[in-house]
């Protein structure tokens, strides 16, 4: 099983998501899509703004292969928190929730003892936490399941870690032995096989190319 995952970041409307939704699904009823989500070679992700995520699970929660996450979760279970939106807000709308990104890191100064309280509160409510890290540096929780590591330098940058590379840096993380691997930063449809058509890859974390969602899912069709 590979998982595409989509992360949107501060982009779109509510109009735009509508579109974008709308294409995805003709996408998804396209015939090898649809045998790859049958089959369980393919699972798409889609971690859209708040504003947005129940435009986005409404839609897909009945829908086999297709998942709703978000890009965050507060590190707090409730209360005088202005702003924040907690893991109880969210229970039973959302499968996934991404923590740790680089831009929430490095902008809103989250630290490993957050992503460790946010990926808590997540698995509290049942939601599997994405861990993002950036190098061998950030901390890996107890009880993560899925980690995406993500090369401050590939993130937007359009130079993508070459898949040998990341495969070597795997090696150097203290991944929970069952942990899912997957990579971030800078793929795009064209650079897709390299990483899909490795074992060690589980998976990709896709920023700017999924904005679009034939090119979104012209890179899960890399991975058949
Ligand atoms: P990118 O973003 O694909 O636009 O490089 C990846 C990410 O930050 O998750």
């Amino acid at each position: 099983m590979k998982y595409i995952i989509a992360n949107w970041k501060a982009n779109k409307t509510r109009l735009e998501v509508d579109a974008w939704i709308r294409e995805f699904r003709n996408q998804l009823d396209v015939e090898d899509i649809a045998d790859a989500i049958e089959n369980k070679i393919l699972t798409f992700i889609i971690c859209p703004p708040f504003p947005f995520l129940y435009q986005v699970a409404d839609v897909f929660y009945d829908v086999p292969g297709v998942h709703t996450g978000t890009q965050t979760i507060s590190p707090s279970e409730q209360g005088a928190h202005t702003g924040e939106v907690t893991a109880s807000m969210v229970e039973g709308d959302v499968q996934y929730a991404i923590i740790g990104h680089s831009e929430r890191r490095s902008t809103w100064s989250e630290t490993d003892e957050l992503t460790r309280q946010q990926v808590l509160n997540a698995r509290a409510k049942n939601i599997t936490p994405i861990l993002c890290i950036r190098n061998e540096h950030d901390q890996i929780h107890e009880g993560v399941s899925m980690v995406a590591f993500e090369p401050v330098e590939a993130i937007g940058t359009g130079m993508n870690m070459p898949a040998d590379q990341v495969l070597e840096r795997k090696n150097q993380f203290a991944l929970p032995h069952d942990a899912l691997f997957i990579y971030g930063g800078s793929v795009k449809a064209e650079s897709a096989k390299e990483y899909l058509s490795k074992e060690g890859i589980d998976g990709l974390l896709i920023g700017s190319a999924s904005l679009d969602p034939v090119h979104f899912v012209e890179i899960g069709r890399s991975a058949l």
